[in-house]
């Protein structure tokens, strides 16, 4: 018999254990994987690009000194994408026992990561590289209208885009931005963050851009324990949020 060739990927995963996370939003799948006492996680998606922009910010934010997940391997094989991070600490935040407290490391967290010197950033989200990714995301027919927030239900994903346009913010409050921080993507172990993760739209942003999606995040049908806390949130971030910013995040996010 001929000896099967393993490939590098599952020479690396050899012996792991492996458990199914989910199929995440972007149609990325994600498993767990143990062996002995090692935790690793594993990321695939056959969108290349996607795993390739999140593997190329983990290492940046690692370089920062920014809590990420190790980098263990990132690989492609047969049009799939495969991102190995090592396991945080912890567990998630949507699954904290004590949003209260939670709320506030989360907002601790982000004030640090949004005073992350910028001048050496390389990913850029600024509304002139992101809008047209909107634009492309519509015309690729990735825009799913029916998974829009209850409040544009029902709206035609071009009469958003052309919204996004006309009241584009004049100034934008660039900082470092994670890009989808919401309460699945940060680690937490009791009140301390131990990590953020599922970084691929990470880069130079509005400081708004994290906001509205951490305060939307705490309103989610799935978070019911979070609802009512956004106040305590933007208290502990420390900062007089602009509303119309915070609407236009969002919506600008129903593309992504
Ligand atoms: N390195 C890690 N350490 C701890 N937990 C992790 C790690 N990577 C993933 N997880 C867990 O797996 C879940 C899903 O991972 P991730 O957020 O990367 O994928 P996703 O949300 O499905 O992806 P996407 O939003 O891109 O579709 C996380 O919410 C978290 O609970
Ligand atoms: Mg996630």
């Amino acid at each position: 018999m001929i000896p099967k060739v393993l490939t590098p990927l599952e020479q690396l995963l050899e012996g792991f254990v492996f458990e199914k996370i989910n199929i995440g939003h972007s149609g990325a799948g994600v498993w767990r994987c143990t062996r002995d006492l090692e935790t690793w996680f594993v990321k695939a998606d056959q969108n290349t690009q996607a795993i390739r922009a999140e593997a190329e910010r983990l290492t940046w934010f690692g370089h920062q000194a920014l809590p990420v997940p190790k980098r263990i391997a990132h690989l492609e094989h047969d049009r799939t994408a495969f991102l190995v991070t090592q396991a945080l600490q912890g567990t998630d935040a949507s699954q904290s026992l004590e949003p209260r407290e939670t709320v506030v490391a989360l907002a601790q967290s982000l004030k640090m990561l949004h005073s992350t010197n910028i001048g050496t950033c390389p990913f850029d989200r600024r509304l002139e590289v992101v809008l047209p990714q909107a634009q492309h995301n519509l015309e690729r027919g990735e825009v799913d209208e029916t998974d829009f927030d209850d409040k544009r239900l029902g709206i035609p994903a071009a009469v958003l885009l052309e919204q996004l346009h006309q009241t584009r913010p004049k100034h934008e409050d660039l900082v470092l931005t994670h890009g989808d921080f919401c309460l699945p993507n940060i680690i937490l172990q009791g009140n301390r963050v131990t990590g953020f993760i599922d970084l691929g739209r990470a880069g130079m942003a509005d400081r708004h851009q994290d906001l509205a999606l951490m305060i939307r995040s705490f309103e989610h049908e799935l978070n019911p324990h979070f609802h009512g806390l956004s106040n305590v949130f933007i208290e502990a971030y420390g900062m007089t949020l602009d509303p119309d910013k915070l609407e236009y995040y969002q919506m600008l996010d129903e593309f992504f």
